[in-house]
């Protein structure tokens, strides 16, 4: 059952507006209206084994094929398509150039700075092939760990392939954590090599990485890390390290352009990418070839229904799960020409996503609701000023969306002329689960809509039982899926705990659960409301509120901390940390911006509190649980309601409230 039962899972969201796939979307659609989706659903239903291994197949490219689609004897563990042998890079690269589609432009990236490069299938094809031969240089073989802490530049989804072409999982680790946050990963990983940059641009600055990575390294605290290779960019003075560290210009470029893919295990490991959960560090979680491969092709083919014009761009960054599927693999697998794009909008160009959706006709454009609330609040005049005729399909995804930021995004960015596909998924579940299909989903502002074809979603009680419509509940997968992740890396049995056995039902059956709440409507579709779990979502990005206390206490002054989360209006959620100190009179100020800057020197700025309060005690049960629900009705400025007879000292919820 969830930790916290404390928790109520309610929605008050009434949304009653639905708008159906123009005559023309449908048309020109791969699935083509409601009932082919449903006829796909059944068929997935009715046959699981069948309905994947036609699509894995059809889909990916096999130097030999598998003998069995799904094996389940080992719950939760799965293996998919078993002894089959593939390779992404090569499915995401020499399969095109085999199908004609060599001077296809596969990536076209533009930096913060306004630089630009492009790369056809072919170009590509060649710099992952000697990146691949320097990383072997190096003395990474199948298996080796390697770390990207990378700027969003080409070279970092060169080296992701690069990685994948001779089967050594990468671990991305994104650029704006701590070095201590890089340090751990390391370690955990056992990483053999980093790639890295001197730095990056980010809002009309450079930041530094490279000094993070020596930070990380010093006094051999990450034994495991063999050498480091340092892609040029900021061109700011770095220290070069010999015999450790290696330029990329000095290595990469004249190695030889042949690599021939390696013929990978269905479930050899892909990659390993950390995520934050209720409790202890972060999760490594583990993502093996095949199923990963057919999932992020599959979901990116059906949900943005990619054609051979199309110029899709996902303003992700590669360090999450989102930059990894839909960034990088899932489009490249489809041979489509992925834009990738260094800058964020910026006090010096505000617009500066509309800027690049115009140059470059942007056709598909994903974003993160955070954004789109953030345009929203600065008005339509600045994207109505640019030209964006190109698009044509537009997505979210990382939060739950507003009914009204959806709307204002379907009419401002997509002149009620695009379909909206609100997409949820996880780090955990490789790729997309529930979306609309644009051809086919007639949509409802706020919701995502319907499972994809063979993901079993349904809402459930804390038992396990399934909820009436319109009723909140845990959001829970019921049968295995090929992009699911297959374990926690190091630690099997938190795998099986937090994710398998956290909601278990009487009949025994083991039951995927997400960490968000959610209801389901009478049509079927589902309105996910958020994490049920002490998990933060700031900006789309996920944050464990027990790393930020352990960040906390870990400064001298502190003697204890609890950390929620409070609704903010264009973040979705900020960081509120309610903060015992070791000498109370030492509150001020100057200290809770101190604790601030602790915590984005341990974890990073994105884990950087809203706001600090100081308080005498936090209020806990007599068991000496921390009562979060409280603290999250305080952080919000709303009435405490619900029990609070075990409270041991009611006196604290009085003194906090006032
Ligand atoms: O709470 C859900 C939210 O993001 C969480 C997953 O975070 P992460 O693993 O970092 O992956 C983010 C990108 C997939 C989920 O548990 N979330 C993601 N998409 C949506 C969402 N919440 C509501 N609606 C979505 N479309």
């Amino acid at each position: 059952m969830p930790a916290d039962s404390n928790i109520q899972i309610e929605s008050v969201l009434q949304e009653e507006r639905i708008f159906h796939p123009s005559t023309e979307a449908q048309k020109q659609a791969r699935i083509k209206g409601i009932d082919e989706y449903r006829k796909m659903f059944k068929l997935a239903d009715a046959d699981p084994d069948a309905f994947w291994a036609k699509a894995a197949k059809e889909e990916l490219h096999w130097f030999e094929p598998f003998t069995k689609v799904l094996d389940w004897s080992n719950p939760p563990f799965a293996k998919w398509f078993t002894d089959g042998k593939t390779n992404l890079s090569f499915n995401c690269l020499d399969r095109h150039l085999l199908n004609g589609n060599s001077n296809k432009e596969a990536i076209i990236w533009e930096g913060e700075p306004g630089d630009i490069r492009k790369f056809t299938y072919k170009e590509l094809h060649s710099e992952v092939c000697k990146t691949s031969n320097a990383l072997k240089s190096l003395g990474i073989r199948k298996g080796d760990l390697v770390a990207l802490y990378m700027p969003m530049v080409p070279e970092a989804a060169i080296a992701m392939l690069a990685c994948a072409r001779i089967g050594a999982p990468h671990s991305v680790v994104f650029g704006g954590f701590s070095s201590e946050a890089l340090r751990d990963r390391l370690n955990d990983g056992e990483a053999k090599l980093v790639i890295t940059a001197d730095g990056g641009f980010r809002k009309d600055k450079t930041i530094s990485l490279k000094p993070s990575v020596d930070a990380a390294l010093d006094n051999n605290s990450c034994p495991s890390v063999k050498s480091v290779l340092v892609v040029k960019r900021t061109k700011e003075e770095v220290s070069i390290k010999p015999g450790r560290d290696y330029w990329w210009h000095e290595i990469v470029p004249s190695q030889s352009e042949e690599c021939p893919a390696l013929p990978m295990d269905s479930e050899d490991r892909l990659f390993v990418l950390y995520t934050s959960g209720s409790t202890g560090k972060p999760k490594g979680v583990v993502h093996t070839t095949a199923g990963y491969n057919l999932w992020s092709h599959l979901t990116f083919k059906w949900i943005f229904d990619i054609r051979d014009e199309d110029v899709y761009w996902c303003t992700a960054d590669v360090g999450w799960i989102t930059g990894h599927s839909y960034i990088v693999y899932g489009p490249l697998s489809n041979g489509a020409t992925t834009l990738m794009y260094e800058g964020v909008p910026r006090p010096s160009n505000p617009g500066a996503f509309w800027e690049v959706i115009e140059k470059h006709n942007v056709s598909i454009f994903y974003t993160a609701p955070t954004a789109i609330r953030a345009f929203m609040k600065t008005g339509r005049t600045l994207p109505d000023s640019y030209n964006l005729e190109s698009l044509r399909l537009i997505g979210t995804v990382g939060e739950p969306i507003n009914p009204e930021a959806w709307m204002w995004y379907r009419d401002v960015i997509g002149r009620n002329n695009c379909p909206v596909v609100d997409t949820w998924w996880q780090t955990e579940t490789g790729g997309v689960m529930i979306s609309p299909l644009p051809g086919a989903t007639p949509t409802k502002p706020g919701s995502a809509t319907l499972p994809l074809p063979g993901i079993q979603a349904d809402i459930v009680n804390a038992e396990g039982d399934p909820v009436a419509a319109d009723e909140g509940g845990y959001l829970v997968i019921r049968k295995p899926w090929p992009g699911m992740m297959r374990t926690v890396h190091g630690d099997p049995k938190r795998f099986r705990e937090s994710y398998w056995e956290f909601i278990k039902p009487d009949d025994g059956s083991l039951i995927y659960f997400a960490g968000d709440g959610a209801r389901r409507d009478k049509d079927g579709y589902f309105w996910v409301m958020g994490r049920v779990d002490d998990v933060i979502n700031v900006s789309g990005h996920r944050l464990g509120t027990m790393e930020i206390e352990s960040a906390l206490v870990s400064h001298s002054s502190v003697s204890e901390a609890a950390v929620v989360g409070r609704v903010d209006q264009i973040k979705g959620e900020a960081i509120v940390a309610f903060v015992t100190l070791e000498n109370s009179s030492n509150s001020s100020d100057a200290l809770s911006n101190e604790l601030k800057e602790h915590v984005g020197k341990e974890i990073g700025v994105i884990a950087r509190p809203a706001e600090i309060k100081f308080t005498d005690a936090l209020p806990k049960t007599r068991s000496g649980k921390i009562m979060r629900r409280l603290l999250r009705s305080l952080a919000s400025g709303k009435e405490v309601t619900g029990d609070t007879s075990t409270l041991e000292d009611v006196s604290v919820l009085e003194k906090l409230r006032s």
